[in-house]
């Protein structure tokens, strides 16, 4: 019988010792919660991570699963919920979702459940050479880049004792690049607003394997901006899946507004009055989701399997773009 996910035994979190926030990174506060990431926190028990790490790394996974990209060479994805039910049932509890929520200082919930448990496997001596990822960066196990999910907590799989490296890289407000340390041992995670920080994963040196596996959060309210993109995953992804759940939740968050507006048209008309301000914010609101939502569904043969540190580099020439258009 497979072991079921019991939140008594499976669970031993240890609060976080402190969170960075953007602005102690000299970030504007662009996110949805002040958070930057958090310091490494104890999470599951080994012997929840060995299950979910025995789930991850089974032959069907590897074989069915894998993806790999210029960006992060080693990747399972989207295996979850058909081969690691282990792993799928920790991530979508409630107290691990609440955990990671008081950490985020937002209400969330897992992004969507293609997104439960990503791996990232560092292979030692693999080097990333692709020109946008700057020299003394090269060997990072995922390279530079801003997440496509408001949220995600990494948790590590590996046993690191002794673990020289494996911080995770942030590009502060000045330029200037900051390291914060990952999570160093098995069963510890760090939470991190990565979709506002442009970050790396970089290699433990030693020739260690770093096996972490991440889970992916939004706001759990439909009324809360979903600043979700899918650039770094659109190009390692299987599309159906991803744009089906992707498109299910965000349309599902349409559906909850648009009720929630219709309602107080109703009882406005009823009293015969009008609230012209809140219905242009609204519409406004909406335009500009559903804008974005039809920019990220990108028709399949234009997508360029594998390609993620080029789309990455489109998307930062946008927002500077865009934050050039905003001054
Ligand atoms: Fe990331």
């Amino acid at each position: 019988m497979p072991t079921l996910f019991n939140p008594k035994t499976h669970l031993s979190y240890v609060k976080p010792t402190a969170v960075h926030t953007m602005k102690s990174f000299g970030l504007p506060d662009i996110g949805v919660a002040p958070i930057a990431a958090s310091e490494p926190f104890q999470l599951f028990s080994p012997e929840a991570v060995d299950i979910m790490r025995k789930e991850a790394l089974s032959d069907i996974v590897q074989e069915k699963h894998f993806f790999g990209c210029d960006l992060a060479p080693f990747q399972l994805r989207g295996y979850a919920a058909e081969h690691a039910k282990f792993s799928f049932e920790a991530w979508s509890h409630p107290d691990v979702t609440r955990i990671v929520s008081e950490i985020a200082g937002v209400d969330l919930v897992h992004n969507i459940d293609y997104e439960i448990g990503h791996i990232n496997v560092s292979i030692p001596g693999k080097r990333l050479d692709h020109e946008t990822v700057p020299e003394k960066e090269r060997d990072a196990v995922v390279g530079w880049h801003k997440d496509s999910y408001p949220f995600v907590c990494v948790l590590m799989l590996s046993d690191t004792a002794g673990m020289v490296g494996g911080e995770t890289a942030i590009k502060t407000g000045t330029g200037e690049i900051k390291r914060i340390r990952g999570p160093q041992r098995k069963g510890c995670a760090v939470v991190m607003q990565g979709r506002y920080l442009d970050h790396a994963a970089l290699p433990t040196l030693g020739g260690q394997e770093r096996i972490t596996m991440v889970t992916s959060y939004r706001p759990r309210s439909p009324f809360v901006r979903d600043d979700t993109r899918l650039t770094t995953v659109r190009p390692t992804s299987h599309l159906p899946s991803l744009y089906g759940q992707i498109l299910e939740y965000q349309l599902e968050n349409t559906e909850a507004r648009v009720r929630h507006m219709l309602k107080m048209i109703r009882e406005d008309m009823r009293a015969d009055r009008v609230n012209v301000k809140a219905v242009k914010q609204f519409l406004g609101f909406e335009i500009a989701q559903l804008r974005i939502l039809n920019k990220e569904v990108v028709e399949e043969r234009f997508v360029k399997k594998g390609h993620v540190a080029e789309a990455v580099a489109a998307q930062r020439a946008a927002e500077e773009a865009e934050r050039k258009q905003c001054e």
